[in-house]
């Protein structure tokens, strides 16, 4: 018998969670005007609302906090990190930021002007959010068999190289400063782009002399689902895929909250010194002095040990085991999830398990309500809140997918959890006939309003 996957790791520490009373919950959540990022983390049993910065630091990442130099300039942890990134990665410069959203403030302060196109697969929020914020303009390429939740594509962050070349034949270079790729697509379902795609992108972008930077915050899963699902990859290590995949980049931000295991953090990564010099003005404007940009010492050394962490095979090979686990005992309970499964998170199909909620009352935030009060589970609504209004007609923007995000944070919870959440939703899915009314906006930020916005139950 083939022996099945297990951790490989051992728990040397635990912290409590507290189990509530579906009474409480009902209070909780409309205090929060049923929003689940305004409740508190100890009203919530299991938190799946993400999977960035809520992964378990290991032994060696917290002895390697103890070792961190906190000199202003030039401290020794930049250079281990400097060095971390120059092996895994193969970038020679780069910046450290606070986290992967202010590697973008950076960057597309130094590259992108009003009036730009910005092409890419599905952008994150944030991405978009910055991009937007410079009244630039976020053109989704990404292949159509993405934003249909039954079919099986095994690379359904892909690019579609036709619609790319089409944006990038009918505006002038000049109006786009970058294509970025997003690996793995986060807001598509926590899909991988393939390693074929990312070349003829990366060649397709010289041909019109467009520089292509990788949005990186999965990029280790990335390399995993390259090395379990395309052809000339199995027998090849994870770190020879990530050091293929980032061959056909110029460069990269990076959220480490996510693969490279760490609470907070993130940089960018150069292939170019002129760019690099650029980016430096604005990375002292609004993050720090270049070798520490927003982070202490001791994270840069924490990081530099989780890019080794996050990029072993094992360790991929057990957490994204879990994440089809899930994703498994949905299936065995009918409940219509973004197939194939993700990597870090299970993206449940809100269209389809509450047909009856009309898009303007926002079913996958109705569905991640009504997990909540079942059984005190924390999703994320990936769906018309999340896709905010359109900025020059302020309509709501009706996304092709409405999804319910089940993030897994990573050496967190065990498959006893993950059963925990299966059966609270197959309960909610149980009664989902009975389930009348959706959620209406009563408070909105003008941009990125998911984080604040204030809901009524109708
Ligand atoms: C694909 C992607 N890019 C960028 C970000 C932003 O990173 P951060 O949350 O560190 O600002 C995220 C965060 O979830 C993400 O998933």
């Amino acid at each position: 018998m083939e022996l099945p996957f297990a951790e490989p790791y051992k728990m040397k520490m635990v912290e409590s969670i507290r189990k509530s009373s579906r009474k409480e919950r009902e209070e909780w959540i409309k205090t929060a005007r049923y929003n689940l990022f305004n409740l508190k983390s100890e009203q919530v049993f299991i938190d799946l609302i993400t999977d960035s910065g809520t992964g378990a630091m290991s032994d060696k990442q917290w002895s390697e906090m103890m070792l961190g130099d906190e000199s202003y300039a030039g401290a020794s942890s930049y250079y281990k990190l400097k060095n971390a990134i120059k092996e895994i990665l193969g970038f020679d410069y780069f910046l450290p930021t606070h986290q992967g959203r202010a590697a973008e403030n950076v960057l597309f302060s130094t590259m992108i002007e009003a009036g730009d196109i910005v092409p890419g697969n599905s952008h994150f929020d944030t991405t978009k959010g910055h991009i937007e914020f410079r009244n630039a303009t976020a053109v989704d390429c990404t292949i159509s068999e993405a934003f249909d939740t039954t079919v099986e594509h095994p690379f359904k962050g892909n690019i579609d190289l036709e619609k790319l070349e089409y944006v990038l034949k009918s505006h002038p270079v000049e109006r786009i400063p970058l294509i970025i790729v997003t690996v793995t697509c986060n807001s598509s379902g926590g899909q991988p782009v393939s390693m074929q795609n990312l070349r003829e992108v990366y060649s397709l972008a010289k041909k019109y002399v467009v520089p292509v930077f990788f949005d990186s915050a999965r990029f280790a899963e990335n390399a995993y689902f390259i090395k379990m699902r395309e052809p000339g990859y199995a027998t090849k290590s994870i770190r020879e895929i990530v050091a293929e995949m980032f061959s056909y980049s110029d460069g990269m931000t990076m959220s480490s909250k996510k693969d490279a295991i760490v609470n907070m953090g993130g940089f960018i990564g150069f292939r170019e010194e002129t760019l690099w010099k650029k980016a430096q003005t604005f990375n002292i404007m609004f993050e720090g002095f270049i070798t520490y940009g927003g982070m202490s010492g001791r994270d840069m050394n924490a990081l530099a040990q989780g890019l080794y962490e996050g990029t072993e095979f094992d360790y991929l090979d057990s957490r994204i085991k879990q994440v089809a686990y899930l994703g498994q005992q949905l299936r065995s309970y009918d409940i219509p999830v973004q197939m194939p499964f993700g990597g870090h998170a299970i993206f449940v199909d809100a269209k389809r398990f509450l047909p009856k909620i009309p898009k303007e009352q926002f079913p996958a935030q109705t569905l991640a309500v009504e997990l909540y009060l079942e059984g005190g589970v924390r999703g994320v609504e990936i769906g018309a809140l999340l896709a905010d209004r359109d900025p020059v007609t302020r309509e709501n923007r009706y996304p092709k997918l409405e999804l319910l995000r089940l993030a897994i944070p990573r050496r967190v919870y065990t498959n006893n959890h993950m059963n925990y959440v299966a059966v609270a939703l197959g309960n909610v899915y149980e009664r989902r006939n009975k389930i009348h009314g959706g959620v209406k906006i009563i408070n909105e930020a003008p941009i990125m309003r998911h984080f604040t916005i204030e809901l009524e139950r109708i």
